[in-house]
């Protein structure tokens, strides 16, 4: 059984309950973060907690910890999880009141993390990449912020899966936004873009990381707005997420990406980002 955190106290997943009056469960009024762990090490910690941060500032929730007392709880979860390479995912809420969509004076915030075995993609993924579509980006105005609020994503994500499809590539007012759950970069000629960040995308974690790596490889990667008919001539696409880390998208809307074959800079990113990974577990912490 694993172990969870709940408001204060780490416990076995089945004794861990929340009040049905939760607005998390009530509204879906919170915020949530996914952190990849590897070896036992929470993986680019400080930049998930900023991102956290904003998105409680975003809904205008406090945050009942410090930075300290966050990195704290969340490695001993891991720890009482035995390490390894984890998902670890906090979800917080604005906490327990009757029902009533203003914001409720004085009541403490739900706090929740669990980890889930973090599977590393499946060789076949790798080697043939995968498949995804393009559909109107349906959200709402505020994607910045990583709201548990997902009936949105799921529907467009469910679109991808009915499809035959993983993803789901979205597109509002003629741009491609972002995935149902993962950013997507494109390449053509060799140039590596991505959309800026802004209020209709989530400044993803692996994203940056990606952005960073390529730029310190002399490798030309650009944040511009890039329009739908941009994917349809692409060398490359690439889905980025902490979970799925960077995947290749070698099918569009039933036809080849490029070649139909994972391209010859993803490869670069791929090996860049695992040696990065390699170098940060070699690291002393
Ligand atoms: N989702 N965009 C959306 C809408 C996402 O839900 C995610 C990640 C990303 C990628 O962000 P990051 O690189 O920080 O994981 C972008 C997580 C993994 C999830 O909901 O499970």
């Amino acid at each position: 059984m694993s172990i969870v955190y709940l408001n204060g106290k780490f416990l076995p997943a089945d004794q861990a309950l929340v009040p049905v009056l939760d607005r998390g469960f009530i509204f879906g009024d919170g915020v949530y973060e996914v952190i990849p762990v590897y070896h036992g090490r929470l993986f680019r910690l400080e930049e998930h907690l900023r991102r956290l941060q904003d998105s409680m500032d975003g809904i205008r929730l406090h945050n009942p910890h410090t930075v300290a007392e966050w990195s704290a709880l969340l490695t001993e979860l891991v720890q009482r999880n035995g390490g390894g390479d984890l998902s670890l995912y906090l979800h917080i809420t604005r906490g327990v009141a009757e029902r009533d969509h203003a914001m409720p004076p004085g009541i403490a915030p739900t706090v929740y993390a669990m980890c889930n075995t973090l599977k590393a993609p499946p060789a076949q993924q790798l080697q043939a990449g995968i498949a995804a579509i393009t559909v109107p980006d349906i959200r709402w105005q505020y994607c910045h912020i990583k709201a548990i609020a997902l009936l949105p994503n799921i529907l467009l994500r469910q679109q991808a899966v009915d499809r035959g499809a993983m993803e789901a590539i979205l597109i509002r007012d003629g741009e491609m936004t972002e995935g149902a759950a993962s950013n997507i970069f494109v390449v053509h000629n060799d140039v590596i873009a991505t959309p800026p960040k802004g209020q209709h995308l989530l400044p993803g974690i692996t994203r940056d990381l990606i952005v960073e790596l390529a730029q310190t490889h002399g490798l030309v990667c650009e944040q511009r707005r890039i329009r739908e008919a941009e994917l349809a001539t692409a060398d490359e696409l690439w889905l980025t997420s902490s979970t799925k880390e960077i995947l290749p998208i070698t099918r569009l809307n039933d036809a080849p990406v490029g070649t139909g074959n994972p391209g010859k800079q993803w490869r670069r990113i791929y090996e860049i980002y695992q040696q990065f990974k390699r170098d940060l577990a070699d690291t002393p912490s």
